[in-house]
C-alpha cells in the first residue's frame, strides 16, 4: 500500500497550461473580476467553484474555518448564510469580521476577501431558506449546528421530522437561520503560473477608491 509520505510527495500543482492574466486589464472594482473569475472557473469545469473557506475568531483570538456555500456576491458584499446560533454564528456576534477563500485548481487561481460583516434581515433570511432545494430546508429545520450530538439516532429522528415538515410546509422558517454579508476590505486575486512567477492583485479600500497593488507571490 502507498504510504502517505509517498502519496504526498507524488502530487503535484500547476502542472497544466494555466490560463493567463494581465492585472492591467483589470477593472477598477473587484466585484466584476470576481463574477468573472467565477463563471470562468464553472465555465472550465471547475467542481463545486461556489464553496469557499469562511475564517472566523473566536473571543480568544483563535482563528477557525470551515467550508460554507456562496449565496451572492453583488455591490454589498459576499453572501453566505448560517445559523446565527452556530459556532460561526456566535463568532460573528462577537467579533464580526472573518475572511473568505477560494481556490479553483481547473484554473490555478485563489481569491480571498476579507472585511466587516453583517448581518441581512430576517426577511432575506427566510427567501434564501425557501431559494433552496427541500433538503437545504430540511437541513435548516434540524437546527442545533454546533451542539454536542449525543446520539445518531437522535439525529436520525430529528431529521426524519424536519424533512417531513420540509415537505408539509414549505414555507416554514428557521429563527435561528441567518444571512451574513461581508463588506470586503480586500480581495486579493492569484493567478498560478506554471514557472511559478504567480501574479497576486490586490484590491485594498481606500475611502470610497480602489487601490489595486500587486504583491511578490
Ligand atoms: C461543501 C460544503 C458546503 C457547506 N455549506 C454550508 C453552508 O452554506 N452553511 C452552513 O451553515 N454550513 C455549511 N456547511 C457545513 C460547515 O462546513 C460547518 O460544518 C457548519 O456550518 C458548522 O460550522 P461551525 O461549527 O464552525 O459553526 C458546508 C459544508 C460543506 C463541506
Amino acid at each position: 500500500m502507498t504510504s502517505f509520505h509517498e502519496t504526498l510527495r507524488s502530487l503535484r500543482v500547476w502542472d497544466t497550461t494555466l490560463p493567463a492574466f494581465d492585472p492591467d486589464t483589470a477593472p477598477a472594482d473587484p466585484l466584476p473580476l470576481f463574477r468573472q473569475w467565477f463563471v470562468a472557473a464553472a465555465r472550465a469545469g471547475q467542481a463545486e467553484p461556489h464553496t469557499m473557506s469562511l475564517a472566523t475568531v473566536d473571543p480568544d483570538g483563535l482563528p477557525d474555518v470551515r467550508t460554507l456555500m456562496l449565496h451572492d456576491a453583488d455591490e454589498r458584499g459576499w453572501h453566505f448564510a448560517s445559523h446565527a446560533t452556530s459556532t460561526k454564528g456566535r463568532h460573528l456576534a462577537a467579533a464580526p469580521r472573518a475572511a473568505l477563500g477560494f481556490y479553483w485548481p481547473v484554473q490555478g487561481r485563489q481569491v480571498r476577501v476579507r472585511g466587516q460583516v453583517s448581518t441581512g434581515t430576517p426577511q432575506e433570511a427566510d427567501a434564501d431558506l425557501h431559494a433552496r432545494s427541500t433538503g437545504a430546508l430540511a437541513s435548516a429545520l434540524v437546527g442545533r449546528q454546533s451542539e454536542v450530538l449525543r446520539s445518531r439516532e437522535e439525529l436520525a429522528r430529528a431529521s426524519e421530522a424536519a424533512w417531513a415538515r420540509a415537505e408539509a410546509e414549505p414555507d416554514a422558517g428557521s429563527a435561528t437561520w441567518t444571512v451574513y454579508v461581508l463588506e470586503p476590505r480586500e480581495v486579493e486575486f492569484f493567478q498560478g503560473d506554471e514557472r511559478r512567477r504567480h501574479v497576486r492583485l490586490r484590491y485594498r479600500r481606500d475611502g470610497d477608491a480602489w487601490v489595486r497593488e500587486l504583491l511578490w507571490p
